[in-house]
This record gives structure tokens, sequence and C-alpha cells, in this order.
């Protein structure tokens, strides 16, 4: 108990804080859920008022579920990872009504029957996909999708959304209508259009920069380190689904999402149950014919198969299940003229075709350039240099080029040549018979390496802070890095000497360097950009084999015995790790002493069940080498002060952090007393 006040005053502050909570949920979820209010504005912000006040008064009596959260807490240092108990996967996509008929006829085909489907169709909202947990009713997680195995902790954000539950209610006493211990949804977050409206009114007149769309305002509001940001923005929200269905009261979507609603979600009252896919086609031109007039923008209709058995029995492939898909509408177009074509060779040799176009804005974005696909594509289209275009941009996609508007040609037209060697490395290029692309095959070719190389280091590969892109080009041509091996081998003095280069980013880039060493094997070989073998297939691989050894001795059907690996990806994974220039590179990695194991939890975690939280800086070792070697033992990492805390790591210039943990009694270790409790030998950068 912190003040002056006596154990009846709390007890009777207590009791009040409770009603008070539970009125304000009440009227909140009238409000802001059903859009039926039944208290004025006024009454409800004195009702808010008096809960800011009384836990300001006792403040070690706010809760995890309070709704004061909604206003925004203390600002983060940095988003945590937060890893999603199943993986959050993409859809598939159709685009016309044929292509829905194959969806189906393939889900038929895979369930060798051809039993009628019900559908649900639902809105595809434009905004930002999240994830939401909840451990006995309370919201205790919030996180975007990230790469669908591991994305950022928003928990303070998304508690300042006011239509997403911070407790959930309980429906009935009945059994079979019980909330799950853990109840995991999905939904997507989105910004209303009047509020986008407003928003980009108000920041047109502060001089701040307008965003593009809806759907960039809501991930740029939901990215705010300081949640009071975030609280001050009309964000929204609908529920779309439950991570685990078994662990539901119900047996198909329909009833979920009745449930859903009960339980107090949001959720769009446009879903609809359809009986076979005619009914899927009208409810589609219904939603395409209202969808500039709704409140929020939609980008499609997502089909579902309604019932769990089945969507259970149909499962899923690597990236997404076979028992839904997206139906798109069609994209936002505009013409521009074809100034130049030039060719890109990408890390497995495909050249592609790439238009330079007149800069033209299309659906809030300025786009210079669009892919060319191939060269059939060229043909078809019967696209030459200086034609006015038809193009269209959906959504983050790159842009095309539809068709040329021929009528515009006076004659100045130019034919686009296909090279026949590659651009880069002059070596003959080369379009196995039946295949659409055309790729340099030349092992060497430099641009492939480049390519290879900015992958590696790139967000999707091990995302080595400081090796982005540019100075992976330019590590590359000075002769710094020709292959994997030599990013781990490169030295201060080379880089601090470099142009555009210094101390400061020749230390960061080594320091990063130093951590990327530990990467687990999945990360490594998802890494190497094999292709057919995305970060979910290196997953699979490094979770079935363990060691690089083990990979690297696996013949085809060893790898075809893994759950999940098809015929193509296997035979690609073979090719790669038979080819004698990867085993060169294996090699000089393990002489490197770079053991790529996939960690297994073998071993002791000796800061199991801790919680730490880091404060002021660190001298010896930076904040983000701190939390992996909190996590490596087994503690975890927050980045707020709550009563979850048990350890408080004060760096130099500890601020309120430290005074505030103090006076809760919490562990408080200097930098070196945390060096000793994980047994941290100096990172050495030679
Ligand atoms: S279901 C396993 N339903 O569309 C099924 N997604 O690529 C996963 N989206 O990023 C998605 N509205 O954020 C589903 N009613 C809806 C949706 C929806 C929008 C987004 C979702 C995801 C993307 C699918």
């Amino acid at each position: 108990m912190t003040n002056n006040s006596s154990q009846a005053e709390q007890d009777q502050a207590k009791t009040r804080l409770a009603e008070l909570r539970k009125e304000i949920e009440y009227h909140a979820h009238r409000y802001y859920v059903l859009d039926d209010p039944v208290i004025d504005d006024g009454q409800y912000d004195r009702l808010f008022r008096s809960l800011l006040d009384l836990e300001d008064a006792f403040p070690e009596l706010i809760s995890s579920d309070s709704p004061s959260l909604r206003v925004g807490g203390e600002p983060l240092d940095q988003f945590e990872q937060a890893e999603h108990v199943l993986p959050m996967l993409s859809l598939g996509n159709v685009f016309d009504e044929a292509e829905l008929a194959g969806f189906e006829e393939k889900m038929q085909r895979y369930l060798q029957s051809n039993e009628s489907i019900v559908y649900l169709a639902e809105p595809k909202l434009d905004g930002l996909a999240v994830e939401l947990v909840y451990e006995k009713g309370v919201l205790v997680l919030g996180a975007t999708r990230g790469d669908g195995l591991v994305g950022e902790n928003i928990t303070a954000q998304l508690q300042t959304v006011r239509s997403i539950p911070l407790r959930l209610r309980q429906s009935t006493g009945k059994e079979t209508e019980k909330i799950p211990e853990q109840l995991v949804v999905r939904g997507e977050v989105f910004f209303p259009r009047q509020g986008f409206n407003d928003q980009n009114k108000q920041r047109g007149k502060e001089g701040k920069s307008l965003f593009a769309n809806p759907r960039n305002a809501a991930a740029g509001s939901l990215r705010q380190l300081d949640p009071k940001i975030t609280a001050a923005r009309p964000l929204d929200f609908f529920v779309y689904g439950v991570a685990d269905t078994t662990t539901l009261p119900c047996k198909e979507l329909e009833a979920m999402f009745a449930w859903l609603q009960e339980i107090g979600f949001p959720v769009n009252p446009l879903i609809k149950s359809c009986q076979g896919l005619s009914e899927v086609a009208a409810q589609y031109h219904h939603l395409q014919q209202i969808r500039h007039d709704l409140e929020y923008e939609i980008d499609g209709m997502v089909v579902k198969v309604a019932d769990f058995a089945l969507q259970q029995r149909l499962g899923n492939t690597a990236r997404a299940p076979r028992w839904a898909t997206a139906w798109k509408f069609p994209a936002v177009q505009a013409t521009t003229r074809l100034l130049g074509v030039h060719f890109q060779v990408g890390r497995t040799g495909a050249v592609t075709p790439v238009a330079e176009l007149e800069p033209v804005h299309v659906d809030g974005a300025m786009v210079k350039r669009a892919s060319l696909h191939n060269r059939d594509e060229i043909e078809r289209k019967e696209l030459e240099i200086g034609d006015t275009v038809l193009i269209q941009r959906a959504g983050d996609v790159i842009p095309e080029v539809i068709k040329p508007v021929k009528e515009k040609r006076d004659g100045t037209e130019r034919a686009i040549i296909f090279p026949k060697n590659c651009p880069v490395c002059d070596h003959p290029l080369h379009r196995p018979e039946g295949e659409a692309i055309t790729r340099c095959i030349n092992p060497h070719c430099p641009a492939q390496r480049l390519q290879s190389l900015i992958y590696f280091a790139g967000k999707a590969g091990l995302d080595i802070d400081g090796l982005g892109r540019k100075n992976m080009e330019q590590l590359v041509k000075v002769g710094l890095v020709r292959d994997i091996p030599d990013i781990f081998q490169l030295k201060h003095e080379k880089l601090a000497a470099l142009d555009g280069w210094g101390e400061k980013s020749a230390d960061k880039l080594i320091r990063a360097v130093v951590m990327a060493a530990q990467t687990p094997l999945s990360r490594f070989v998802g890494a190497l950009g094999i292709r057919h073998v995305g970060e979910v297939t290196a997953q699979l691989l490094a979770g079935h084999f363990i060691s690089l050894e083990g990979l690297l001795t696996a013949m085809r059907e060893d790898l075809l015995e893994v759950e999940g690996i098809g015929d193509q990806a296997a035979a690609s994974i073979f090719d790669y790790f038979a080819d004698t220039s990867t085993r060169e590179m294996l090699d000089q990695m393990q002489t490197l002493g770079l053991t790529l194991q996939e960690a297994k939890k073998t071993g002791s975690a000796p800061l199991e069940g801790r919680v730490f939280l880091f404060t002021g800086t660190l001298s010896g070792l930076s904040r983000n080498e701190a939390k992996q070697l909190v996590k490596e033992q087994g503690g975890r990492v927050v980045s707020s002060l709550s009563k979850k805390v048990t350890d408080l790591v004060a760096g130099a210039k500890s601020g309120s952090k430290l005074k505030k943990a103090e006076d809760m009694g919490i562990v408080v270790l200097g930098e070196e007393q945390f060096q000793q409790i994980t047994g941290r030998a100096e990172v050495r950068e030679e």
C-alpha cells in the first residue's frame, strides 16, 4: 500500500473501482461496438473522469483490463517481438467467377467429393491484421502479423482501440458456451474514412505529411511507440477469425461470429452466409456496389468454408488455408507513357523486364516503374517504347502495365528488344522449354550473387542492421564481400575507412554481424533464398534435421519425408545443397565457427520465470544484445514497468523508471551485476 490511506479506504476504493469499470465497459460496448448508447457523452465522460481520479489516488489498484488504458500509457522504448501460437497465414486470390469456381473445384478434388459447400462471404477490410490473446477473458497480448510467425507486441497501442474489448463478457453460465481459458482471435484494425479525412485535414494545417490512404494511416497509428498518440486516432476494429477453432463452443463460422459478438467483439454486419457459389457471386457484386458508401474501405471479399470440420479436412498449404480465398475488387487504373524498359536480374537469375514510366499518381501512390513480368507478356500485350499505356495498382503489389493505348500511337514508337545475353555478366540467357521465365544460368553471375547477398542480409533473411541494399552494393563493389562467409569476416578498420562510413557505423555493423552469427539454422536456411524454400519450409527443414550436417547428408527421399515438403521443394533443396559452390561456402562457414544448430531448448534456462526491464544506457553491450541474452536463458523482456517485472537493469542515466521500480520493491541490477548473472563474456569484434 502506498500513501497514507487506511485499509478500509483502500477496500472501499477497490469496490468502487470495480463498479466504475463495469459501468464504463458496459457503456463503451453500447457506444463503440453496438453503436447504440444509452447515456450521453457528458455522463460517460464524468464516469471516466471518476475512474481516472480514483486510479490516480490508488495507483496500486490499476488492473490490466482497466478502461483507463484506453487513453494510452507510458511510451515504449521499442516494440518487443511476439510469437504467434499458430502461424497467421495469408490468403490465396481469385479474380473472377471462373477462378472462384476453380477454387471450389480444387477443394472438391481434395475432399474427393462433390458435396455442395456452405460459405461465409465477408468484406475484406483494408487495414492491418492483428492478433489478440485473451487469458481468462482478459486481453493480455496484442500483436501485428509480422512475418506470420513472429509479430510485434503492440498491446499498449491496441488497448487504446475503443472497440477492442479489454475483458470479455461471459455470455451465459452454460458449460457449452464458456470462453476458453485462452482465446486467440484475429481481426483487422482500420481507420474509418471520415476520421481519415479529418486527420489529413488536420495534418495539412500543421504542415505534416499526409497519409496516402486509410490503410497506411492505420498501420502508422499502431506503430507508434507512444500509445497516447494511438489513442488520439479514431481506430476501429472488426474480428474475423479465431486461431484455434477446436477450442470453441460452436461448429461453424456463422455461430462463431454470433458467439464472438455476444462476448463483446465487434462483428462486421455485412458478413453473409451463402449456399453455393452463385450466392457468393451475388454478394460480391452487392459489396462492389455499396463499397463507396461504407464508413470504411474494403478492397474485396473473403470467401470461407463455413464448417469447421470441413476446414480441418482441407487444412493449409505452407502459406494459406485451402478453405478460404480473397476475391479482390478490380484495381485502380491510370494511363501514362512508357519511356523505356530495363532488364533486372534477380537472385535466382530470372530476368525481369521493368517498365520505366512517366511518373503518375495512382490510388494514393506515385508510380514510376512497373513490372512487365516476362518476354511473352510484352509480346502478348504488343507493347512498344513510347506507347501510352494503361497501368494498374492493386494494394501493395507492384504496379502492372495492362495494355498499350494503340489509338495514341504516332509512329515514333520503338520495339522492345529482349536481350539474348545477361545484361550484367553477358552470359547467354536460357529459357527452359515450356517456361515463361528467361534466366541467366551463370552460377557466378555478379547480379545474382549481389541479389542473393542482399536477400541474405535483408529483412526476409538475417535482417542484419546496417547491411541493407545500399551498403551491400557498396561492400560488394569495393570487394569486401563476395560471398556469405565474407560478411562474417568483415574488419572494423576496413569498414570505417570506406566512403560514407566511420567508426560508429563500422562498429554498429560489426555488432550486428556478431549477433547475426548466432542465428538458428531455420533462419539461416531461409536466408539462403533457395528456390521454393520460404520461411515456413525453412522452419520445417531445420526442425527435422536440426543441424547443417543433417541437412547436407539428406537425400531426396529424406527430404520428402518431412511433412509439408513436396517434390518441387525437395528437388530444389537437394540440388542446392549438392552444388559444390554451396558446399564450399558452408565449409567456410563452419571453419569460421558458426554452429548453425536449431535452437533446441536443451540445458538450463537459469532466467526462467524472470521478467526483465531495461532502462538507461548500457556501456559494455547494446540493449539488443542484453535482451538477447535474457531470452536465450529463458527470461522475458518487457518494455514498460508493471508488477510483472522481476528485475530492472539500470544503465547510466536511468530516469523515472528506476525510481518507480525502487518504490515498487523490484530488484534493481547494475550493468555489472547483469553481466555476472548472465555469465556474459565481453563480445570481441576481432
Ligand atoms: S481471413 C486464415 N477475413 O486480408 C484466414 N482476412 O491476406 C486469414 N482481411 O492480412 C484471413 N478482412 O488482414 C480474413 N474478413 C476477413 C478479412 C481479412 C481483411 C485481411 C487480413 C489478411 C489479408 C489476407
